[in-house]
């Protein structure tokens, strides 16, 4: 499968996103709660002269875990070092970043849930007493050596918060999910995004676009940038409405952010298997896609926006997918 515009991971093409990133918590918008909850414990620990607590974020990809992780660096007035869980292999990889940190600075490890379980184990005394407990020498001659660390805050970030072991977890003195955004949310975001790249877009054309980003900030500023490109080339010095609604049809994302291969999806569930119930193995398949595209890539937004729902017995097409795709049935079925 070619790479889809909507995906909410992040494509090589997103490189300007670091361009974009709001850098204070003022600028970064919505996740209200969040935001509020970072902002006092931010605060107080800069008037008790320590290190924050360590910060776990977790939510769905392109929702906001990095930026806010240089937000909170930004915030404190620290520098931040940046490490992902699978490129910490050795313990010397992670004693050598570790030992560079200065007090007070963020170590922001991202996909944390996919650290070897042998490196987890040198952090847990790091976090909570900011001890390095390492082996050096070799076998036979090796010793036990104890370093002292400066305090410093870890921010974890993960997609996938049940993969997290339980002591790892407990580590963390804030954990914060990150919550899919609204509509006026996205609007705000396509805003400023608008604003930083310097081309305007109307009102009405950045909640239309809003509404077809599935919930996600990362998509909303992708679909900008794309959109921005048609208005370029049509000689447009800014983004309107008809020129949104006619890039998206050229890009084949529909009004409820769906795409080509949703409508697949739902056309082939509704008129092949008569609305299911139908075994995801039977839809992939008969589309012509693999099971685990479907499962990690098609079937959550879907699900999480109601068009389709999971039984035992296999999916079924909800009433929303009928009227959206506008096939008549018999309402007797909801
Ligand atoms: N609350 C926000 N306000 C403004 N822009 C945002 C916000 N959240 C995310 N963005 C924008 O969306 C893009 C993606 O965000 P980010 O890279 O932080 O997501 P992520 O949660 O780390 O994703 P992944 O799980 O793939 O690592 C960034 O370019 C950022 O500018
Ligand atoms: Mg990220």
């Amino acid at each position: 499968m070619e790479e889809r515009i909507l995906t909410p991971e992040e494509m090589t093409s997103d490189d300007f996103e670091k361009s974009i990133r709001p850098l204070s918590l003022s600028e970064y918008v919505g996740q209200e709660e969040l935001k509020g909850n970072l902002d006092v414990f931010i605060k107080a620990c800069k008037l008790r002269n320590e290190s924050l607590d360590h910060v776990l974020l977790y939510g769905p990809p392109g929702l906001g875990k990095t930026t806010l992780a240089h937000i909170i660096a930004n915030e404190l007035g620290t520098n931040i070092r940046t490490a992902s869980g699978p490129s910490i292999e050795k313990s010397g990889d992670l004693a050598a970043i570790l030992s560079t940190l200065e007090p007070g600075d963020v170590l922001f490890i991202d996909e944390i849930h996919r650290m070897p379980r042998y490196i987890e184990e040198i952090l847990y005394p790091a976090m909570e007493d900011f001890e390095l407990d390492i082996i050096v020498g070799a076998e036979g001659n090796s010793r036990n050596i104890k370093i002292d660390l400066p305090p410093f805050t870890l921010v974890g970030a993960t997609t996938r918060a049940g993969d997290i072991s339980s002591p790892l977890r407990d580590r963390f003195g804030i954990v914060s999910k990150l919550n899919y955004y609204t509509y006026q949310e996205l609007e705000q975001i396509i805003k400023r995004t608008s604003r930083v790249l310097e081309f305007d877009i109307t009102d009405e054309a950045a909640l239309e676009l809003a509404k077809r980003s599935r919930k996600t900030p990362r998509i909303a500023n992708r679909l900008f940038k794309r959109v921005r490109d048609f208005a370029l080339v049509s000689g447009e010095s800014h983004i309107t409405k008809a020129m949104t609604t006619n890039s998206l049809k050229r890009l084949n994302v529909d009004e409820e952010g769906l795409d080509s291969i949703d409508t697949e999806y739902l056309e082939a569930l509704i008129l092949k298997f008569n609305g299911g119930p139908v075994g995801v193995e039977t839809i992939a398949t008969s589309i012509g896609e693999e099971v685990s595209t479907i499962e990690d890539v098609v079937e959550p937004y879907l699900l999480q926006e109601g068009f389709v729902k999971r039984t035992p017995r296999g999916r079924i097409a909800t009433e929303k997918a009928y009227t959206h795709l506008k096939i008549a049935h018999n309402k007797t079925l909801f």
